[in-house]
């Protein structure tokens, strides 16, 4: 059962550069990219108010000026949203200690932290719960993926205490990681050093767990995934119009593909497999759209196909291409006949030619 709190507050971690998911964000910021119709933010602040967090200091370094024009006050989520940018970027721990300086809560308060680029079903209320019954100082949220290497490993002992934090190890103890939400007391926050470059991974848990502070983890199986990756970020929205993790914040109703205002899908095109159309996107007839993010207004051609990919705004995927495993940078134009795979990135503006090789055996 799923149950809220009472006037928590958040920090949310928003400065990153976002360099894996490259072209993408070299014009919007990772957290902002469309997700299932909406800005990928809007489904983790949604979530954040369904389990009772009423004010979200946003930490942003990198395009920070992108934020507060798209979600403003937060009075559109019935949140109250604080802006907090730090001139050079301060790593994790940096961040959560500058965007401390907007909170209210008192020092024995718990005080939630996201990282921005996580979809997840865990009940964040018996989180901060379990935080406060315990008298921890920080509560991991943690989950099991099958290659712990790319992410924080967390062992703990039965009792659910952290016994070490080994951030993107090569020789992982378990399976279990961070997955990028903690509950802090509020003056634990406080000891990070000011205006100073710190990582809450490499060096504030560690540092907690080895001077002998309660640093527990919380751990569950339900859905989780981080967005990093194109191939994640594609999964992601694909998993939210499919209706695999609910979101209080998707723009309509969850199915085999979802379409913003203005798109035109040609009877006679297939669009499935949890594919988001942007608004006034086009997708003509015999083109086939699989389980991809297309932004607004891009254009598929007939007989196109694209399949697990992200197709930038404006850009044009012509007749008879193929793009699978692939991001299409904004207004790039795919020539007729070319064919995409493997995680090619394809830049903004970019214009591929037709492809006019012929392959023939009688030569
Ligand atoms: N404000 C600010 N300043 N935010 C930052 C900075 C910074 O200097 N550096 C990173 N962030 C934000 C990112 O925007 C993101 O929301 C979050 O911090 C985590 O950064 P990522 O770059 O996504 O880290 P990661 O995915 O490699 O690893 C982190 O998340 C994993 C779970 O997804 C670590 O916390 C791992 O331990 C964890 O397993
Ligand atoms: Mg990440």
């Amino acid at each position: 059962m799923e149950s809220s709190l009472p006037d928590l507050e958040a920090i949310l971690l928003v400065g990153g550069q976002g360099t894996r998911l490259r072209p993408l964000t070299l014009g919007t910021p990772k957290p902002l990219l469309p997700t299932a119709g909406v800005p990928f933010l809007a489904h983790q602040l949604a979530r954040a108010r369904s389990f009772g967090v009423r004010r979200i200091v946003f930490a942003t370094s990198y395009k920070a000026s992108m934020f507060e024009p798209v979600f403003g006050d937060g009075a559109a989520f019935g949140l109250s949203l604080e802006y907090i940018t730090e001139e050079t970027p301060l790593g994790t721990g940096g961040a959560i200690r500058n965007a401390a300086e907007a909170l209210t809560s008192g020092s024995d308060d718990p005080v939630l932290i996201l990282n921005g680029d996580i979809l997840s079903g865990h009940d964040i209320g018996d989180q901060v719960r379990t935080h406060c019954e315990r008298g921890a100082a920080v509560t991991l949220h943690l989950t099991e993926v099958d290659d712990p290497t790319r992410f924080g490993c967390v062992p703990t002992d039965e009792s659910g205490r952290v016994t070490a934090f080994l951030e993107k190890t090569p020789n992982p103890v378990t399976n279990r990681i961070n997955a990028g939400c903690y509950v802090f007391t509020r003056s634990v926050i406080d000891s990070i050093p000011r205006g100073e470059v710190v990582s809450v991974e490499r060096e504030t848990f560690p540092g907690l767990i080895d001077s002998g502070e309660l640093v527990l983890g919380y751990a569950d199986r339900t859905y989780w995934l981080d967005v990093g990756t194109p191939a994640a970020f594609v999964k992601g929205s694909r998993d939210l119009v499919l209706g695999r993790l609910d979101s209080p914040a998707m723009p309509g109703p969850q199915g085999e593909h979802l379409a913003l205002e203005g798109a035109e899908i040609s009877a006679e095109a297939k669009v499935q497999g949890g594919s988001a159309v942007g608004a006034r996107a086009v997708v003509e007839a015999g083109a086939s759209v699989v389980g991809s993010v297309l932004c607004d207004d891009c254009v598929i051609e007939g007989g196109a196909t694209v399949q697990d990919s992200v197709v930038g705004k404006g850009a044009r995927i012509c007749a008879g291409t193929v793009v699978r495993d692939a991001v299409i940078g904004d207004g790039a134009v795919v020539g007729p006949g070319n064919e995409l795979q493997g995680g090619v990135r394809v830049w903004p503006g970019i214009e591929l030619p037709e492809c006019a090789v012929r392959y023939s055996s009688d030569v």
